[in-house]
């Protein structure tokens, strides 16, 4: 089998397993922009917390990051009561990304029907090719973005750029490598094609303000941050070519699962005959389900996060002020779920293909008795 390498990144990893296999290093995500920090995770206890506080986020990142948290469950104690309470407590972190359930039931069935003794070291190799895995999905899946967004270019005026919008922060930060929205923005950047990107904020986290923003500008690709509230502004006045979101769950139908205010854009983007595109990997897909308005949890997230916005200060310090009156009630639904119907095409590691059960069932052929 010919090797497998990671292609070459530009921001640091968001993990990496050290040597030894006893913890992993991961670039700490509530730092970001302001500070590049990493924490080491050494325990299944670690990997939890680091989900829950979204030092690690992105559906892809949290799947592996779980997967890491399984096989240092299993080194402490291997049993099969180990290896359950190990599953249930790090599939709790978090309730939207599929890619959780995915990561640690790909772990859970190579490790289960080994004797225990060879359970940890089975679950390691398994967490460390996940890395390599996605990684290199997620440039198959740039390959195939970037053919769609060349057919896009070649009907602009020469010396245009393609506007492509994004939200939230589906780049290689959410990833283990290239991202999913942003793999086929990278590929093009990288072939010359000019491409700039409108960054959607993303409140209430900022997402994209401070994460996508900061990728793109490591990167070197054009980009501008907007407002959430811009997008339908924008789509108006014709200047966007394109919308790529990533995902964080995929139902067998095709309803998508995305950071909240997806849905609008994907609303705006059907009134002005914009293409919306949606990105991610096979394991984002839940064949169990394929009703996603009535069957994908929402998580709900702190009011705390909609009342007060943290950043850096001009002094270079970093604070959280509050932008409501004290003690207003807010709710904080993190994702939503924009039907198949307002989605063009999705964007695979496999290919390109309608946002349906069929189109998803002609890639995945194998998952057809599944759904
Ligand atoms: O709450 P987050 O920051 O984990 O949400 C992330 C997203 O919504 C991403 O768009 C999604 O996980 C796709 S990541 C390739």
């Amino acid at each position: 089998m010919a090797a497998r390498t990671a292609p070459k990144q530009t921001t640091p990893p968001t993990l990496e397993a050290s040597a030894d296999g006893r913890s992993i290093r991961i670039l700490d995500q509530t730092k970001l922009p302001h500070d590049v920090r990493f924490t080491t995770l050494r325990t299944s206890d670690d990997a939890a917390r680091a989900i829950v506080t979204m030092q690690v986020r992105g559906a892809p990142l949290i799947g592996v990051t779980a997967a890491f948290g399984l096989a240092f469950a299993l080194r402490k104690d291997p049993s099969d009561a180990a290896l359950s309470a190990a599953f249930r407590a790090l599939l709790e972190t978090r309730p939207t990304a599929v890619n959780l359930r995915w990561a640690l039931e790909d772990v859970r069935n190579r490790v289960a029907p080994l004797p225990p003794a060879q359970r940890a070291a089975a679950a390691l190799a398994q967490a460390r090719d996940m890395i390599i895995e996605d990684t290199s999905a997620n440039r198959r899946l740039g390959e195939h973005g970037l053919a769609l967004l060349k057919k896009l270019a070649a009907r602009k005026k020469s010396g245009d750029a393609l506007n492509v919008m994004t939200h939230c922060n589906a780049g290689a930060t959410a990833t283990l490598g290239w991202g999913t929205a942003t793999a086929p923005v990278y590929l093009a950047h990288e072939s010359g094609l000019q491409v700039h990107v409108w960054v959607s904020e993303t409140r209430p986290r900022n997402q994209g303000g401070a994460l996508t923003a900061w990728e793109l500008a490591s990167r070197g690709v054009p980009m501008t941050v907007v407002t959430d509230n811009a997008a339908g502004h924008l789509m108006q006045r014709g200047l966007v070519d394109a919308v790529i979101v990533g995902a964080d769950r995929v139902t067998a139908r095709g309803d998508a699962a995305n950071k909240i205010g997806t849905y609008l854009k994907a609303l705006a983007a059907r009134e002005h005959s914009v293409p919306f595109f949606v990105a991610f990997p096979g394991s984002t897909i839940d064949w169990t389900i394929r009703d996603g308005v009535a069957e994908i949890p929402i998580e709900q997230r702190s009011p705390d996060e909609v009342t007060c916005v943290a950043g850096a200060t001009e002094s270079g310090g970093r604070a959280k002020v509050r932008i409501t009156p004290p003690g207003v009630a807010a709710r904080n639904d993190a994702f939503d779920v924009t039907p198949a119907s307002f989605i063009t095409a999705f964007i695979t590691e496999r290919g390109v293909c309608r946002a349906s059960g069929a189109g998803l069932r002609r890639l995945y052929p194998e998952m057809t008795a599944k759904s």
